[in-house]
């Protein structure tokens, strides 16, 4: 498998204008930044061109900005709902990185959102939005509009043991409606947390043909499967292979972008003109322009996302050897090592020799993580292989370590335990590796 990628890699080199295969540190190739601070998720990339630096540092005030109610002085940075979940992306993508769930039983959302809908298929072969509520619970509202409700989350836990003799436990989320406007009878949910937002035009510029060949190679070495997820895609109005979002479910940073400024915010722009609510919902409230954010900030935004920098490995002799027992536990089956980027929009992420340890395929985790809900062609256990570059700086920059599409993870180790289903027998190599072996594994992950 491993042997086989690296062939397939070689293949690549010998045919494009050869990017260079700068060393293990270099997990985002030449966009790489050398920094473990609190700001480790939020450079340029290094090699950015100097003169596209003013429009880097524009997409990150947008960003950062929060918007604000319809009319306001400063109309380009108003138009905020009248739903929505946080008034900035940053509320929830702080410094570029991931939310996390609540810390107590009754606590609202601050960094995460549920997705919703209902049984069946949209025209688009999307998830059937709700009629009122569209396709996320919105839990907060501009003066004289009403939230949608509120998803509140409990744990319990659920206690386990390593075949050594080593005790763990992990907590079993159970989500609760509050406050529904519409009730919540036959919802189908998704709880996810916003992820990091850093090297995602590198894997934007993963050609869907590499995504392909992955899973073609999964499927002939037969330990795993990894299928892709087909999505609709905004800007181009097809079908086309998802990367981004917990479950793949779109294929492009505009696209990406764009949907969350409508569904998150409740900004408009011209790629989702419509508020996000069902048409049971559809009010009249001041709105801040048709559309509120104009193509040219839009494009700005997008332009940011795409350029943000991955942070360098810092690799250890212990990283090094956790990192073979990675590998030879399975885990690099799917958490692939390395890819090559092809050509994109964005010179500076093209060609590009990169480590995200993900395949940006669907894997089946089995029931303990499963959503139920399906979204285009992932089914309700399917999720995509979390990109596993910077992680080890994540409590640097967020002050918390919490993992998973939903956050339930406490920490690293309780990641992995989570796996099951396609991942069982990589957890189950994982249990069975000495207490030292496991540690010198999470070193790996640390150094990431
Ligand atoms: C309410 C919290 C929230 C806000 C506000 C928010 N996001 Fe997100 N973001 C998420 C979640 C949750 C996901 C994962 C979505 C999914 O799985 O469907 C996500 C995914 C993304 C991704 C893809 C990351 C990946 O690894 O797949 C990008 C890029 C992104 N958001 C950009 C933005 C931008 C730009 C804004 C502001 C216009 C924004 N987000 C506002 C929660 C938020
Ligand atoms: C069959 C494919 C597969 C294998 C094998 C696998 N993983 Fe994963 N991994 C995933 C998927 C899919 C997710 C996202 C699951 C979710 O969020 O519910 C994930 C998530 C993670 C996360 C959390 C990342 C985050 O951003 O929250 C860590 C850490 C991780 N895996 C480490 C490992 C390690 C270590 C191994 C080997 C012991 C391993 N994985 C084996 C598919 C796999």
């Amino acid at each position: 498998m491993i042997e086989r990628l690296a062939l397939a890699s070689l293949l690549l080199l010998a045919f494009c204008d050869r990017p260079s295969d700068r060393g293990p540190e270099y997990s985002g190739g030449d966009t790489t930044v050398f920094t473990t601070t609190r700001e480790a998720y939020s450079s340029p990339a290094s090699n950015l061109a100097t003169e596209t630096l003013p429009d880097f540092t524009f997409g990150h005030r947008l960003f950062t900005t929060s918007w604000v109610t319809a009319p306001a002085s400063l109309t380009s940075f108003d138009g905020l709902g009248p739903i929505f979940n946080r008034v900035s992306c940053s509320g929830c993508h702080l410094k570029d990185g991931r939310g996390q769930p609540p810390e107590h039983y009754g606590d609202s959302m601050d960094s995460m959102l549920v997705r919703v809908s209902i049984p069946g298929q949209a025209e688009n072969g999307g998830p059937m939005p709700h009629p009122f509520y569209g396709d996320q619970i919105n839990d907060r509202a501009i003066l004289g509009a009403v939230a949608e409700g509120r998803v509140l989350v409990r744990y319990t836990e659920k206690p386990g043991k390593f075949p050594d003799g080593t005790k763990y436990s992990l907590r079993v989320p159970t989500y609760e409606f509050k406050d529904m406007v519409k009730g919540s009878k036959g919802l189908l949910f998704s709880p996810r947390v916003a992820p990091a937002v850093f090297g995602n035009g590198l894997l934007e510029a993963i050609s869907e043909e590499t995504i392909l060949a992955l899973s073609r190679d999964q499927a002939k070495a037969g330990v795993v499967r990894g299928v892709p997820n087909y999505v609709f895609d905004a800007v181009t109005r097809k079908k086309a292979v998802g990367r981004f979002g917990w479950k793949a479910n779109v294929s492009n940073l505009a696209h990406q972008s764009a949907g969350a400024a409508a569904g998150d915010t409740g900004i408009t722009n011209s790629l989702f003109p419509k508020e996000n609510m069902g048409p049971e919902q559809q009010q009249n409230f001041p709105d801040g322009g048709k559309p509120e954010l104009s193509d040219a900030f839009l494009a700005k935004l997008v332009f940011y996302t795409r350029t943000l920098a991955v942070p360098a490995r810092r690799v250890t002799p212990e990283s090094l050897a956790g990192e073979k027992l990675f590998a030879s536990s399975g885990c690099a089956a799917c958490h692939v090592p390395t890819i090559v980027t092809s050509k994109s929009a964005v010179a500076e992420v093209s060609n590009q020799i990169i480590h995200p340890y993900t395949d940006l395929l669907l894997h089946d985790m089995g029931e303990g993580l499963a959503d139920n809900r399906p979204d285009f062609q992932a089914n309700g256990r399917q999720w995509r292989t979390a990109p596993l570059w910077g992680i080890g700086l994540l409590k640097n920059v967020n002050r918390h370590e919490f993992l998973l599409h939903d956050g339930r993870a406490r920490g690293l180790q309780e990641a992995i335990l989570w796996h099951d289903g396609e991942a069982a027998f990589s957890r189950n190599n994982y249990m069975n590796l000495k207490r030292e072996e496991r540690e010198l594994l999470l070193q790996f992950l640390r150094s990431l």
